[in-house]
């Protein structure tokens, strides 16, 4: 019981243990590991929720909110100004607006307005390769758990809300086109009086997201527009659809690695990764240190994935194991991420590139 209620409470919330907090590379070994320590005392501290009388979160009983059926005004004016070619946008689930983007060669992606999140991906005739938790809600009241959302302005816990509220808000469309076949999106976020409220600082990010043939595009751009510095820190806390028994991630040899034991998850270990090839045997929530360009992510399910990044220094393996039963065997996140934290002056700005591309059909 006491295990069921765990789960519960951790697949209800939104990435309650994919995450830590920041390191600043510079600080030496010692200090390092103290400073993880000092800011993340309760990092295995879960938050509450309601519980349905079965013991299950009422966001795992209940059916996922059901597609919305008519196109709300909203999606429809968004439509009117931005849809091109292999661009639209509409109502998805729970009736929030979404831009469906579909190549020529029958690629397609869905990406939510709310948090700015991508939730979908599939190449020509496949399935999703991205995957979206059972339990993840559509109200624009919670985070959607699942696809590549945002951790911003901060990565963990800390002193502001864990994750920070980028994934939390809805983005505007700023741009949209579709260039020699490749239809894409760009989403802007700025500064409101919730954002103000937790972190009162002027900025502007914006996040391309470029579908092409058997790959995806992502690009952010953080831009300080406030006439003081400020730091962040930032991930794409990107869930995969996987097969957990078979899947496994390449790239990550030699690394310097932060491992967070799930029975002392406040007391992180230290060390240097030395498998070439990464599995996902249990509980598995780890952060790497200045890792390589690319990672290969094979999902188990006879598809192999190539991550690259630019201007992403690090990187997090997290699958929750027991911990959300109801679906951790079905994916794996590989998430890049800027752990440590970055000082912006103002007019400055910080760009980010993830690539994700298939390499290739096992069978
Ligand atoms: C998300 O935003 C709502 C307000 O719309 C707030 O009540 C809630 O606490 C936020 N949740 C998270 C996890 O940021």
């Amino acid at each position: 019981m006491a295990l069921l209620k765990l789960s519960s409470a951790i697949c209800s919330s939104a990435f309650a243990l994919g995450v830590a907090p920041s390191l600043p590379h510079a600080a030496s070994t010692s200090s390092r590991s103290l400073s993880w320590k000092r800011s993340s005392p309760f990092h295995g501290a879960l938050p509450s929720t309601v519980s349905s009388p079965s013991g299950l979160p009422s966001s795992v009983v209940a059916p996922r909110a059901s597609q919305a059926t008519g196109v709300s005004a909203e999606a429809e004016n968004l439509n009117e100004k931005y849809g091109t070619e292999g661009v639209k946008v509409q109502s998805g689930e729970g009736g929030l607006t979404k831009v469906v983007l579909s190549g020529r060669d029958g690629s397609e992606a869905e990406v939510y307005l709310y948090g700015g999140c991508v939730t979908s991906w599939k190449a020509a005739g496949g399935k999703d390769l991205l995957f979206v938790r059972p339990d993840a809600v559509f109200t624009g009241k919670k985070p959607i758990s699942g696809g590549l959302p945002h951790c911003f302005p901060q990565f963990g816990p800390g002193v502001i809300q864990q994750h920070g509220f980028a994934r939390n808000v809805t983005w505007d469309i700023a741009s949209t086109q579709n260039d020699g076949g490749s239809p894409t999106l760009v989403l802007g976020l700025k500064p409101s009086d919730y954002s103000r409220s937790i972190w009162n600082y002027e900025f502007s990010v914006t996040f391309k997201i470029v579908l092409g043939e058997k790959k995806l595009t992502t690009e952010m751009v953080v831009e300080n527009t406030d006439t003081k510095s400020f730091s962040f820190t930032t991930a794409l806390h990107s869930y995969f659809r996987a097969d957990v028994s078979k899947t496994s991630v390449t790239g990550l040899k030699g690394c310097k690695r932060l491992d967070k034991p799930y029975e002392d998850p406040a007391n992180p270990v230290e060390g240097s990764e030395d498998r070439n090839v990464i599995e996902f045997p249990g509980f598995v929530d780890t952060m790497y240190m200045n890792t390589p360009n690319v990672l290969v992510l094979d999902n188990g399910l006879g598809e192999k994935l190539s991550i690259r990044n630019e201007g992403w220094t690090d990187a997090v393996l997290w699958n929750p194991y027991l911990t959300m039963e109801a679906c951790y065997k079905d994916f794996v996140c590989v998430e890049n991420a800027q752990l440590s934290p970055v000082e912006l002056q103002p007019g400055q700005s910080w760009t980010a590139k993830q690539s994700l591309s298939l390499g290739y059909m096992v069978n």
